[in-house]
């Protein structure tokens, strides 16, 4: 028996070293909770993803990956891809699970492509499997996939999880109707559906039941060939990892340096992807607001603002770089001065150990996504202040702020408050900062990523067996 784990990306990166090609295990947030599993249970893992680079250089290559799992790259065509990836998943369904419908770009070619690709991977994926196995599928580029593998496999046990919010009805319905039918069908495929909150539990349910007629009982629906459980799952990080970062030689020499650097200052931190769910303009005007509101702050804070490329080829995404930017220059020329600048900008990704340097120098970390299905930064931040310094900041439109109780709310939407919250956190006291850390450090260390992963699989394995069990439904 082996696991078969989906997902678009492959937790692989490929590097050119001189003129050789390198290819190495990445390890992301999903690969550690997917090969922690696998590593504590003892089982076997092929991980099914699209390849970003060319079946060739994979050919040639593949002896070399020194991971110790299986990969099966699936090759799209690059309009195929392209409909799919920038077109569908993340010009539709990403803006409108994120309740940006106006920014949606729905055509039909992006649909077809989309049903297509589900299509080409649960091909590879039936080639692949083996009575018993195990199929773990990952986000919103699959929906579709749990129906086409229980229509190829009936016997298989699927588990499918969303790593972003599920719209309400109101948001979902926006989409054309053989398009919801698609996505709330192939979902349904699974033995179990996990979300990251009960809100989007029921989100889906409604819609299930709105669109589709069925009802649920518990959160289960039966169908002819099968049930389906949805429940929450919220995901999380490796808290040790994280925690016991801060002990690392390199990591407090790098402490020492950002701390010397700003030593008259107070720090405020924050790290995301690009993306305009992530709020980093209203982060920037509440700053700004912050600033004006309380002068006797300036030149005694610093916002050190780093910001990892994603999705550059989506012109959402290029634009809100410019927006960005814009606002920076803004507020750096409008209140900086020779020795000072507000804000310290960066457009680039930041390798592990200077991240948690960052975590643990910064006095507040500011997190403001307009939405966002949970926020593992939050949870990064937390976990690594060994020290139990430092005042977490969170939107209420995350699905760690559900967790996280002991965190500043904040409304993102609402700039003179959220200055109001940036000036309380800048001011909590050292005791004040210990408690709340203590609160929030004690409930991730026991609801980590490997408490998710098993929790998740376990589940559909019951819900799979349970139903063999059963008499025909
Ligand atoms: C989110 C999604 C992931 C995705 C990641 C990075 O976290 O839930 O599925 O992989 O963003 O985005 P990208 O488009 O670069 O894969």
């Amino acid at each position: 028996m082996k696991i078969i784990n989906i997902s678009y990306r492959l937790p692989l990166s490929v590097k050119k070293q001189n003129t050789k090609t390198v290819f190495t295990p990445s390890s992301g947030g999903l690969a550690t909770a997917v090969l922690s599993y696998t590593q504590k249970s003892e089982q076997k893992l092929t991980w099914v993803g699209i390849a970003d680079f060319d079946r060739n250089t994979w050919e040639n290559h593949k002896n070399e990956f020194e991971g110790n799992f299986e990969i099966e790259p699936v090759y799209l065509d690059r309009r195929l891809n392209r409909n799919f990836y920038n077109i569908f998943s993340n010009s539709v369904l990403w803006a409108m699970f994120h309740y940006f419908p106006s920014y949606m770009e729905y055509n039909e070619a992006a649909f077809e492509a989309y049903k297509s690709a589900n299509e080409i991977v649960a091909k590879r994926v039936s080639e692949i499997y083996e009575p018993g196995d195990l199929i773990w599928v990952h986000d919103y580029h699959f929906m579709g996939l749990p129906k086409l593998l229980r229509k190829l496999l009936p016997d298989a046990q699927i588990g499918f999880f969303l790593h972003i919010p599920f719209p309400n009805f109101e948001i979902f319905r926006i989409l054309p109707s053989k398009a919801k039918r698609y996505i709330l069908e192939g979902i349904l495929g699974s033995n179990l559906a996990g979300f990251h909150t009960w809100d989007n539990v029921i989100h889906f349910t409604e819609c299930v039941e709105k669109l589709l007629g069925l009802s649920h009982r518990n959160f289960v629906f039966s169908q002819d060939t099968h049930r389906t459980r949805i429940g929450s799952y919220p995901i999380s990080i490796d808290f040790e990892k994280f925690h016991n970062a801060y002990d690392k030689p390199e990591v407090a020499k790098l402490r020492s340096e950002i701390r010397e650097l700003y030593q008259d200052k107070k720090i405020i931190f924050s790290v995301d992807r690009l993306d305009y769910t992530k709020g980093i303009n209203n982060r920037l005007s509440a700053f700004e607001s912050f600033l004006k509101k309380y002068p006797e702050w300036r030149e005694k804070v610093v916002f050190l603002l780093v910001i990892v490329p994603s999705r550059e080829e989506i012109t959402k995404y290029g634009e809100r770089k410019s927006m960005i930017e814009q606002s920076v220059g803004r507020i750096n020329g409008a209140m900086g001065n020779y020795k000072w600048s507000p804000v310290v900008y960066q457009y680039q990704s930041v390798e592990f150990d200077k991240l948690i340097a960052l975590y643990t120098s910064a006095d507040v970390a500011l997190i403001s996504p307009v939405r966002d299905g949970m926020n593992l930064v939050a949870k990064e931040y937390v976990a690594s202040r060994k020290d139990l310094r430092g005042v977490l900041v969170l939107s209420l439109m995350t699905g760690a702020s559900k967790e996280l109780q002991e965190a500043i709310a904040i409304n993102p939407f609402d700039k003179e408050l959220t200055g109001y919250r940036i000036a309380q956190a800048l001011d909590m006291d050292e005791k004040q900062q210990e408690k709340r850390m203590r609160h929030m450090q004690k409930y991730l260390a026991k609801h980590d990523v490997f408490r998710w992963a098993t929790r998740f699989l376990t589940d559909t394995i019951d819900m799979h067996d349970h139903d063999n069990k059963a008499q025909p439904l």
